[in-house]
């Protein structure tokens, strides 16, 4: 069965086929099929942001689309970047420039707890869709930390590893992180519901 991943992320995309094609799920990326659907993420809420992703994407290509929309909330700062973690600091910023602009806002703060959060939502061509959302608590660490990853990665830091995301292997991400979560959700939901249609 393939997918195509409403995203140009291929991190995610790596993250995504590496859980899913245990169970003959192919993910393809909409730049591979020739798709550029450029969606504007107008949503409040991660959810609703990965719904217009994939419905949009579905549409633009007929086939199922998968989306995933994710991003840190850090506690001290009321949730932020949360949804606009990818905007976070405006579109002249890089990944690092991200999170410094992070770790300079919570310099002085008292709290650093934070967790990051994966909602994926598939909307198959019938109009069916699955849900299922990740969540990964951490902190923000006080200086970047490992090279691997993507992302605020570097400065997220799990306590009982003692390691932040960008000091995993991509297998030890995957079985801890938010979308490594729920794309176990979403695996459990993705296979009840092709029983349903045997
Ligand atoms: P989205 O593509 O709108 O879902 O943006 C998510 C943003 O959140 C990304 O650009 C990253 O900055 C951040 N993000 C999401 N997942 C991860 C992750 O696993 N590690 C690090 N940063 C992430």
């Amino acid at each position: 069965m393939k997918f195509v991943l409403a995203s140009q992320n291929r991190h995610k995309l790596e993250e995504m086929q590496a859980i899913l094609s245990a169970h003959g799920v192919e993910v393809v990326l909409q730049a591979d099929l020739g798709l550029h659907v450029d969606v504007e993420e107008t949503g409040e809420t991660f959810a609703a942001n990965a719904m217009l992703k994939a419905r949009a994407v579905m549409e633009a290509s007929g086939l199922p689309a998968i989306a995933d929309d994710s991003g840190v909330c850090v506690d001290a700062l009321n949730g932020a970047p949360g949804v606009y973690s990818a905007r976070y600091g405006g579109p002249e910023l890089d990944d690092a420039g991200r999170y410094r602009l992070l770790l300079a806002n919570l310099r002085g703060a008292t709290s650093r707890t934070a967790h990051f959060t994966s909602c994926i939502a598939c909307v198959f061509p019938s109009g069916d869709t699955i849900e299922a959302e990740g969540i990964c608590p951490g902190t923000i660490a006080f200086a970047p930390q490992g090279t691997g990853g993507f992302g605020y990665d570097p400065v997220f830091f799990l306590p009982e590893l003692r390691k932040t995301y960008a000091q995993l292997t991509p297998d030890e991400k995957a079985a801890v992180s938010h979308r490594g979560k729920a794309l176990e959700v979403f695996d459990k939901k993705l296979r009840e519901y092709l029983k349903g249609k045997n």
